[in-house]
């Protein structure tokens, strides 16, 4: 039996046209991918969209178009961009790519990938494409594995995942883009002619600045409940490029990959060079519709503990940035404890003998307790937080170390720098980053999560952080010829490393931190529970970056903590309602003093934490609507989250503008059951008067179609009048 029919015989999804012809279907719930897979000629790109049936198969090919080939390879036709190049080892620069082979296969978890295995027409030149699909998932990861049998190595200079030609009408992106603490803001362009490049270079980060995911809306400006939306988020946290070449066909042609500006790879005979995952997903509802089949997959198959309920914390750094001690500590503890959180995260300023970490200039590296300030060390905090029913946690920045360090004094050798070079220092004026290419790098780094979980196996909860970008590109530990694999090389290691932690750690949280949202990708998240949005807490900021955050990005992953009035970073009086009502639109945390607090804010908080303990399943498990986007400039924000029974709902409404009798749309509502009938119940209610609707049943039809009316300010007494408004509202059916 052929391979390709056996292939038919594998695929339920599988039908067959002419002879040796295959159409290929990767199929989800609700979209089709199909190639086809001709022995001896290119894959062909047929189709991405909604789900096709048998009928709609047979026939598609014969509704015209260009047809492209799936993975474009340079060299023939190098007018055109391409997928992959390289240069094989007798120096030819060129690639004709053939089906060879294509076969399926289930993973353990369910998933199945199909692969097609292409050959060069010449060479002894191999290249999986690879197509993954989950059960009850709409996102379809596409990668490629590359290999040879030449004599040499051949150098890979492009190396994308994956390639997508998208049908030119009215099509919008959408990309996220932004600064050090004002990450994830949202912006939406139709595609220009030519090239439009979204990329990053950072080495170590990757989403400060720009994103490696976008949203094409298909058909003009995105809407949120409906239209044609293709997501695609690739999944890796190293320097990216995702490109729009836009040429004189009918197509966008849409490229995502490892960028290769900075790295060529010098490919061995039989090793193989895989690339990070494209995810791609086909909505029918719009921007909403995407970003909840990204929030689903990414809970049910790719961030880590996506199944967990993630604990209300208090984390030091806002409250008393480096100035640690064992008092001081204790009565942050007590004071979450207090207000009914779950963990105390002891951030940065706690380690370092020979040299204390009492600024950001020395000591990385050096992971041993500094006893002068916790006089018994990390097990006195964690007996101490055992005592209060609380969990502990801790702060480490472990690919990272300072020129003022034991750890550089004894091993120079181990940092990223250019040889001959003098290293380039980064934060403090002495941060380097350690090359994790290095395998002795990647030991150290696995040691210092492993002796931490040995010595303290209490510690429930990690913030990882990572404060520089590659600097002064070069590797002391890989050869002359192979300086530019470094980084790719320093992510496999991290990768490496980070699986190594998992597989011994599997239930310990640790969050992806990177100077704040850095590290916001889907190529960590298998490692990490969450990430830290940004290092700007303020909370009427905070609205604009989580919404964009949230286009890929679920709220289970996204922390976010109630902070000090005057914010530390925007100098913005806010008061506590508002910050806690956009805290608790995401992972619930604080980043506060709590001493400074007062009593009454204290309590307000106390019952804020309770309330979120009724509705984290909500926030954390449920599929998010937004409803009223900051961006659009109306004066409020809306968004809401419905359980997946459609049983309960928790509504968010914030006001982003103060004018007098201004005029706000009413909001109406999304994801509900129109049968079901929702009682409404505020929570973190301030007003002197509960609100008309309080307690009040209606219909999920008439919540959809009508919305409830918002008033502008908060019914309070004269001398609690500020100029903010929010409502957290709950929505149950029985
Ligand atoms: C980074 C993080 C902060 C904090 C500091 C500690 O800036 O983003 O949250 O942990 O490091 O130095």
């Amino acid at each position: 039996m052929g391979k390709l029919t056996l292939l038919s015989l594998l695929t339920a999804s599988v039908a067959v046209i002419p002879m040796f012809a295959e159409t290929v279907h990767v199929s989800t719930p609700k979209s089709s991918l199909i190639l086809d897979a001709v022995k001896g000629e290119p894959l062909k790109f047929v189709y991405y969209g909604s789900a096709l049936g048998d009928n709609d198969i047979k026939n598609i090919t014969s509704t015209g178009g260009n047809t492209f080939n799936a993975y474009p390879v340079y060299g023939l036709w190098p007018e055109k961009e391409a997928a992959m190049s390289a240069v094989h080892a007798d120096g030819n620069m060129t690639l004709d790519m053939a089906v060879a082979d294509v076969k399926t296969m289930k993973e353990a978890n369910g998933a199945e990938v199909t692969t097609v295995t292409m050959t060069d027409k010449v060479y002894p030149f191999y290249i999986d494409v690879n197509y993954r699909t989950y059960p009850g998932s709409d996102v379809i990861e596409t990668w490629t594995v590359t290999s040879h049998d030449e004599k040499k190595p051949v150098k890979l200079t492009r190396f994308m995942s994956g390639y997508l030609p998208i049908r030119r009408s009215d099509v919008h992106v959408s990309q996220l883009y932004g600064s050090w603490a004002n990450e994830g803001k949202v912006e939406e362009a139709p595609l220009p002619h030519n090239l439009k490049v979204i990329k990053n270079k950072d080495g170590a980060r990757n989403s400060h600045t720009s994103h490696a995911e976008v949203m094409m809306s298909l058909d003009g400006k995105a809407q949120e409940q409906t239209g044609r939306v293709i997501g695609a988020a690739l999944c890796y946290g190293g320097n990216y490029k995702l490109m729009f070449d836009t040429d004189d066909s009918d197509y966008h042609h849409f490229f995502a990959g490892i960028n290769e500006e900075n790295s060529s790879y010098n490919l061995k005979k039989g090793e193989k060079f895989e690339t990070p995952a494209l995810a791609l997903t086909y909505s029918e509802e719009g921007l909403g519709g995407a970003s909840r089949n990204f929030h689903k997959w990414g809970r049910d198959y790719r961030l880590a503990n996506g199944d967990k309920l993630r604990k209300v914390l208090l984390n030091s750094w806002e409250g008393v940035y480096f100035d640690i001690n064992e008092a001081g500590m204790t009565q942050m503890m007590k004071d979450i404890a207090d207000m009914g959180g779950e963990l105390f995260v002891m951030d940065d300023g706690w380690f370092g003998v020979k040299y204390p970490r009492n600024n950001d200039s020395t000591s990385l590296g050096d992971w041993t307790v500094d006893t002068t300030k916790l006089p018994h060390g990390i097990k006195g905090l964690c007996n101490t937080a055992d005592g209060l029913g609380i969990k502990f946690g801790i702060w480490i920045e472990p690919e990272m170390t300072n020129s003022k360090s034991e750890l550089y004094e004894k091993h120079p050798e181990y940092i990223v720098k250019a040889p001959n070079r003098d290293a380039v220092e980064g934060r403090g004026g002495t941060q380097l980053v350690l090359d994790l290419a290095n395998p002795k790098v990647q030991d150290l780094v696995f040691n210092v999560v492993d002796t931490l979980m040995t010595n303290y196996p209490e510690i429930d909860y990690i913030k990882w952080d990572s404060n520089a970008p590659i600097m002064n590109h070069g590797s002391q530990y890989q050869t002359a010829d192979n300086q530019s694999h470094l980084y790719i090389d320093y992510h496999k290691g991290l990768e490496k490393t980070l699986q190594r932690i998992r597989e011994k750690y599997p239930d310990l949280t640790i969050q992806a931190c990177a100077s704040g949202g850095g590290r916001a990708n889907w190529g960590i998240l298998p490692y990490f529970d969450e990430f830290w949005v940004s290092d700007n807490t303020d909370a009427l900021q905070r609205i604009y970056m989580q919404w964009g955050t949230s286009y890929f990005f679920p709220a289970i992953a996204m922390a976010s903590h109630i902070s000090a009035s005057p914010n530390h970073q925007t100098n913005r009086i806010v008061p506590l309602k508002y910050r806690t009502d956009v805290a608790m639109s995401g992972r619930l945390g604080m980043e506060i003093q709590p001493k400074n607090m007062t009593d009454e804010e204290k309590e307000q908080t106390r019952k804020a934490i309770a309330d979120y303990k009724k509705i984290r399943p909500i926030v954390q498990q449920g599929d998010i609507y937004r409803l009223l986007s900051p961006y659009d400039h109306k004066g409020a924000a809306s968004l809401m989250y419905v359980s997946p029974d459609k049983k309960d709902a928790v509504y968010y409404w914030w006001k982003t503008e103060q004018f007098v009798n201004q005029q706000l749309p009413r909001v109406t509502m999304a994801g509900l059951d129109p049968d079901k009938l929702y009682t409404v119940t505020e929570l973190n209610r301030v007003d002197n008067e509960p609100l008309p609707y309080e307690g009040k049943t209606f219909t999920g039809r008439f919540l959809m179609s009508n919305g409830l009316e918002m008033p502008l300010s908060h019914n309070v007494d004269w001398n609690k009048r500020n100029d903010y408004a929010s409502r957290v509202l709950m929505l149950h059916s029985n």
